[in-house]
């Protein structure tokens, strides 16, 4: 299983139920490890997609503890052990998308983080864990600086050496 997110220098991932950056070359990486695979998101992070809907191309799970929720097109499940039960069927690449609470839960099963690192300071509500300070994670690619003009940004790739 693998995570992906884009931080901010501090880790932070969001706010007010949004990303703090939309970076259309970040959305790019994004669709183009995701599509065709399996995603794995929480449910406030569904509801900050447009319309609250999944998205496309992909197998969406959802976590939730309500177990009347629905949402169409998705799977949803409410537990760790449940969502194992519902992946080990799959052989496509699984992705855990977030938010923080998603990231801090499943990162002890991912192997690999692709990490956008956005040179920037924002006003972040929401953090993921620091992985240059976690324990077993080390940085596996540190990308070249890129910029679109408004943030320098660069890919990242971290291994999970407990794994
Ligand atoms: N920067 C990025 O790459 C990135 C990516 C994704 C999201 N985000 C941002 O992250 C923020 C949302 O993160 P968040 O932490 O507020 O919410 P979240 O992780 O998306 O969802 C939290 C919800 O997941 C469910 N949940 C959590 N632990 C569970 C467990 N053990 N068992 C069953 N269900 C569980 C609960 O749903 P119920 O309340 O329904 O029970 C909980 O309210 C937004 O700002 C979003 O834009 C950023």
């Amino acid at each position: 299983m693998k995570l992906i997110a884009a931080v901010d220098k501090n880790w932070g991932i969001g706010k007010d139920n949004d990303l703090l950056f939309h970076i259309k070359e970040d959305m790019r990486f994004f669709k183009e490890k995701t599509v065709g695979n399996v995603i794995i998101v929480g449910r406030k992070t569904l509801e900050s997609f447009p319309a609250s809907k999944p998205l496309p191309d992909r197998k969406n799970i959802v976590i939730t503890r309500d177990t009347d929720y629905k949402c169409d097109d998705c799977i949803i499940v409410h537990s760790t052990d449940e969502l194992f039960e519902v992946i080990k069927n799959y052989k496509e690449n699984v992705y855990v998308c977030g938010g923080a609470e998603i990231y801090s839960l499943l990162l002890p099963y991912c192997d690999t983080a692709y990490i956008t690192k956005v040179d920037a300071i924002a006003d972040a509500q929401k953090f993921m864990p620091n992985l240059d300070e976690f324990d077993g994670w080390k940085l596996d690619t540190d990308g070249e600086t890129q910029t679109n003009g408004k943030y320098n940004f660069k890919f990242c790739t971290y291994k999970n050496e407990l794994q």
